[in-house]
């Protein structure tokens, strides 16, 4: 396992998603904890884009509880179609949220959250969790962010 994560500071965003990827498929190679592993990607992910808030909600007995995560404090559980995790949960896709506010039913765990994008791992073609990365500015997340915390998703899915 690396013992040190590489991040280029003057990388565009595709540039450090392109060399984050690798390093968090050898931070969890050889290793089968979930728990172990979540909390490796939450704190690469805050090391890499310093994102305001990023972790995970985990499916457990039908709601989802709150998991590994890098940030404020934040609601320990949602329920199945509340909140944008909720959604993600519910509608089983990746869900992008320029602006909490038009968001109809956006559970805030903080007033600083701005905007977000949450994406689901599957297990046994089931919903398993969802990623909840979250942004204190408006429209923080795009195509990139979609494609590559994607990656990540799948990268996740062979432990789960
Ligand atoms: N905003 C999320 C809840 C989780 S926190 O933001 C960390 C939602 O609406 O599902």
């Amino acid at each position: 396992m690396a013992e040190e994560l590489v991040i280029i500071e003057t990388a565009t965003k595709e540039e450090r998603y392109k060399l984050l990827i690798p390093q968090i498929e050898a931070l969890v190679d050889g290793e089968s904890d979930i728990t172990a592993n979540l909390s490796n990607i939450t704190a690469a992910l805050k090391q890499t884009f310093n994102f305001f808030w990023v972790g995970f909600y985990i499916v457990k007995n039908n709601e989802l509880v709150l998991g590994p995560f890098q940030g404020p404090i934040a609601c320990t559980r949602i329920a199945f179609g509340k909140g944008v995790c909720g959604a993600s949960w519910k509608e089983a896709k990746v869900i992008v949220v320029p602006n909490v506010d038009d968001f109809p039913g956006h559970i805030a765990c903080s007033s600083a959250s701005k905007s977000e994008i949450v994406l689901p791992a599957f297990k046994d073609n089931k919903v398993a969790l969802v990623l909840d990365v979250d942004s204190n500015q408006l429209n923080d997340f795009n195509s990139i962010d979609h494609l590559f915390l994607d990656q990540i998703m799948r990268v996740i899915e062979r432990f789960l």
